[in-house]
């Protein structure tokens, strides 16, 4: 198997598993990945004004855009950023036909991508920091501080290893056996889904991303979902003080 987290590696899995990743993904997972969809959302701190503009990493099916246009439905767009087009146009045929005219899509590997200094009032993403290295975090943590406009806000969550819990050893069982199981007898994949569990397991959790955020200057909340299966920053770039003009 090749550099599991070379971008194009990466891309591979998710076309693959594009058309049934919704599915997967929400029966999988017992439902959490909607609630911590939700709850990524709601540790965003409030968006600036009207019309708040910004990106959501990672964005595979747009399953988070509900969440976010329900807490602010004044939000004039969403910039979905994806390796993935499979992912993207099968979500938009089937679930956001109604909301497209809020949705623009840019396909590329986000690390490599030139999206604008202080482009964004907000940056949301849920479940796209597993397939990153600690050196690719350290490059998304800069390009979050970059493209974030001063006061701009940020929240992300992943599935986590909840380290310390008494249950840890049931909950990777479930994802180290019991995924693999499920594809290779329900969905008769190639790997792809267990792949996820590699991935998950490998990620650890978000308190180092947290920490490199802070490094380029983000106020960061650092949280645990569910005893620790899922963890999330939240915060935002903080405007500078603005000196009163000296008289
Ligand atoms: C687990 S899915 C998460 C999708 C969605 N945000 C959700 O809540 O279900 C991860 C997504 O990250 C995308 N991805 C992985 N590496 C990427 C990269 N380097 N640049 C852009 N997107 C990437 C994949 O294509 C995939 O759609």
């Amino acid at each position: 198997m090749g550099d599991i987290y070379d971008p194009q590696f990466v891309k591979a899995v998710f076309d693959r598993c594009s058309d049934r990743y919704i599915t997967f993904s929400l029966i999988c997972s017992f439902g959490f990945t909607e609630r911590w969809r939700k709850q990524c959302v709601a540790a965003m701190p409030a968006l600036p004004g009207g019309g708040a503009r910004g990106y959501d990493l990672m964005a595979g099916t747009g399953e988070v855009w509900p969440h976010l246009l329900k807490r602010f439905d004044d939000v004039g767009a969403i910039t979905a950023v994806d390796i993935s087009s499979g992912m993207h146009r099968r979500a938009m045929e089937r679930l956001h036909a109604h909301r497209a005219h809020r949705i623009e899509f840019i396909e590329d590997d986000v690390l490599a991508s030139d999206l604008p200094p202080e482009s964004a009032d907000f940056v949301i993403s849920t479940f796209g920091l597993k397939t990153f290295n600690p050196e690719q975090h350290a490059r998304l943590a800069a390009l979050l501080a970059r493209v974030l406009k001063p006061g701009g806000v940020f929240s992300m969550i992943e599935a986590s290893d909840p380290k310390g819990w008494w249950l840890r050893p049931l909950y990777l069982l479930h994802l180290k056996v019991v995924l693999p199981l499920i594809e290779r007898t329900l969905l008769r994949g190639a790997q792809d889904f267990a792949m996820i569990g590699t991935y998950s397991t490998n990620f650890g959790n978000a308190a180092e991303i947290a920490a490199m955020l802070r490094a380029h200057g983000l106020e960061v909340k650092f949280t645990k979902y569910f005893f620790g299966c899922a963890t999330g920053v939240a915060g935002r770039k903080i405007a500078p003080m603005v000196e009163p003009s000296a008289k």
